[in-house]
């Protein structure tokens, strides 16, 4: 059964009812979140985005309404035209609490059988059932509240990029494969049996293109699409906010931008983040913090002991320094409480990161406790704790090894003591830091070749052009990624617009001029008509509400997200499809045994 309207209109929302519209007669509409019979008379809570509004019905006002009333149940989609009275028993804990709505009538607009989850905050349910489920899920309040902060977060950005000269501009989804390092989703093609599109990983050579036609600052609310191993924070479809500008440098784009975050987080939380956002190089970050993107919200920096144990006769520290490697340390204040179980525990932590072990040194009631020590001379030991500032009470953890091993494990450890020692001490900081100085190329040992650490159009640091193909190890790019207590928010790159320094970025990635040419030739080619100076940026506008609505579940803040095999349980995409699409596309399938 469902009424229709028939002309009945809403005249307020739920959650806006107050003391002042004591006295009107008002009509609203929304679902049942519960429904009691107290003394002769039915009470609902009345719910709608706005909030909760009790509704009285009692049958000397009209009993029809109360019989009608007497059949809802919960989740029941009802519209109530009525009297607001003042509250005999108010309820403080809701913004409607001082007042009623006493029921004339009533309409069922429609049914609901039992939801399959609780329509409450907090809820503590099954992850498949509330994807399953999810509009439901939306339906609660602490859903809708985030998404009521994604459209705020949204909006301000568009404000504040508007008022700042940009220009929003599409991109196509259908395209070409660009290079961003993930796996792409295809998209098989009827016109070209055997021919694929690629799903855009980024706007970013579409943006490129636009800053060659002088758009001059570009930006875009973007879809964008990656086939990689999920995580907390990522999800194979997910939204950046991307922009681009013509005629700046590094220093132009980061100020544009963190100005917007600043806008952004000021709109929304009413929070000011200083400016300037203070800046780091990425070789700081990973030498102090054994990472590119350092959660500084705590201390507890990594010391490089190398100088002081390179004449030890302990072959582990020994043979990490002959390899070109080094040997790195914590110290954990008052780690030396620490049982020799729970230190065997860290050690098996950094080997999940490829340290071979975790030498350590306890500093315990004046006594020092370590495996090491009978391989060390007595100044050895004691130049390690001084380096290390170690007084009684601390434990120091060291790791030698080459510095790829030792920075990655340091840093994951330094993140899991901060996690098990509540080192985070103000829960509400928001500690920003711009990265700068990247690697423009990563070595890949399986391939023994060097690639692009952002992408092959970023430009190099002018001080380090001359090493491009002599020793690109060492060349640093125009890069910068904006990090928020240990996230990467954003990252992005001043591009090479001059086509020979670009001719000699290839060849260091070992791309022929033919090969070059066939996969990034529609760019090459424009470039050859004016490419004025441009750089830009993406965030992540995920992971943004996700700082903004306190969560830390990226699907939290996705109204329909798939899990984590990218399985979407609402729709059951990815699934089969009939042979005639297939035959249309050309397509012939495997069976799949596994
Ligand atoms: P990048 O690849 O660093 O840069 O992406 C920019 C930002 O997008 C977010 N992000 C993701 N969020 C959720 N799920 C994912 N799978 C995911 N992958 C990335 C991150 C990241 O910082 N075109 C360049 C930008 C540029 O140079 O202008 C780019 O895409 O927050
Ligand atoms: P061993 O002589 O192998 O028993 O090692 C002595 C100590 O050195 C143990 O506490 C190991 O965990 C530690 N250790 C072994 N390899 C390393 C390494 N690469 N870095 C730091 N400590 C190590």
């Amino acid at each position: 059964m469902g009424e229709a309207l028939q002309g009945l209109k809403r005249t307020i929302m739920c959650g806006e009812v107050r003391e002042s519209n004591i006295g009107e007669s008002i009509t609203v509409m929304g679902w049942v979140q519960r429904k009691r019979n107290l003394g002769g008379l039915e009470f609902v809570d009345l719910r709608d985005r706005t909030g909760i509004l009790q509704v009285v019905f009692g049958d000397e006002i009209n009993s029809e309404a109360f019989n009608k009333a007497g059949a809802v149940r919960p989740e029941y989609c009802i519209a109530v035209t009525g009297e607001v009275v003042k509250r005999e028993a108010p309820n403080n804990n809701i913004p409607t609490g001082m007042v009623e709505l006493k029921a004339k009538y009533i309409k069922i607009l429609s049914e609901s059988e039992t939801p399959p989850i609780y329509i409450k905050e907090n809820l503590d349910a099954a992850e498949n059932i509330r994807l399953k489920y999810r509009y439901l899920d939306l339906r609660r309040p602490d859903m809708q509240n985030i998404f009521k902060i994604r459209h705020r977060a949204t909006k301000a950005v568009r404000d504040y990029l508007d008022n700042n000269g940009f220009l929003e501009v599409e991109t196509p989804i259908l395209t070409k494969s660009t290079p961003e390092g993930a796996r792409d989703y295809l998209v098989p093609s009827r016109n070209y049996p055997g021919m694929f599109y690629a799903l855009p990983q980024s706007p970013q050579l579409f943006k490129q293109l636009l800053m060659v036609s002088g758009f001059d600052k570009y930006f875009q609310i973007a879809k964008c699409f990656r086939d990689e191993d999920l995580r907390a924070n990522r999800q194979p479809e997910f939204t950046q906010i991307d922009l681009e500008m013509s005629f700046v440098e590094a220093d132009d784009v980061m100020a544009l931008n963190e100005g917007l975050i600043a806008h952004v987080f000021k709109e929304v939380l009413g929070v000011e983040v200083k400016l300037p956002i203070k800046r780091m190089t990425f070789k700081e970050g990973m030498e102090k913090y054994g990472s590119d993107k350092p959660d500084l919200r705590f201390g507890m920096e990594i010391t490089d002991l190398t100088e002081v144990v390179k004449f030890a006769e302990f072959k582990v520290f020994a043979d990490a320094i002959a390899n070109n490697g080094s040997v790195r340390a914590l110290n954990l204040k008052g780690g030396a409480s620490m049982g020799r179980k729970d230190i065997d525990r860290l050690g098996e932590f950094v080997k999940t990161f490829k340290a071979k072990g975790l030498a350590w040194i306890q500093l315990k009631e004046n006594e020092v406790k370590s495996p090491i020590a009978k391989f060390l001379k007595e100044d050895e030991l004691k130049n390690i704790i001084n380096t290390m500032n170690a007084e009684d009470g601390d434990l120091i953890l060291i790791v030698a090894d080459k510095n790829s091993v030792v920075f990655q494990s340091l840093g994951q450890l330094r993140l899991e003591l901060a996690k098990k020692f509540d080192l985070i001490k103000d829960k509400n900081e928001f500690n920003f830091t711009w990265i700068t100085e990247f690697p423009l190329f990563e070595y890949d040992e399986e391939e023994g070749r060097y690639f692009a650490a952002h992408h092959p159009f970023t430009m190099p640091m002018d001080e380090d052009i001359e090493f491009l193909t002599s020793e690109p190890g060492r060349v640093r790019a125009k890069a910068y990624d904006l990090v928020l207590n240990g996230e990467e928010l954003g990252g992005g790159s001043i591009r090479i617009h001059d086509t020979k320094l670009q001719e000699k970025m290839f060849e260091a990635l070992g791309f022929t001029t033919e090969s070059a040419w066939e996969k990034f030739g529609f760019l090459l080619e424009a470039f050859k008509f004016g490419p004025p100076p441009h750089g830009g940026l993406a965030f992540g506008l995920d992971r943004m509400i996700m700082f903004l609505a306190g969560t830390d579940n990226i699907k939290d803040v996705i109204t329909f997200p798939k899990n984590q095999n990218a399985f979407c349980y609402l729709t059951e995409a990815p699934n089969v499809v009939d042979e005639k699409q297939l035959t249309e596309l050309g397509i012939a399938t495997v069976k799949n045994e596994k």
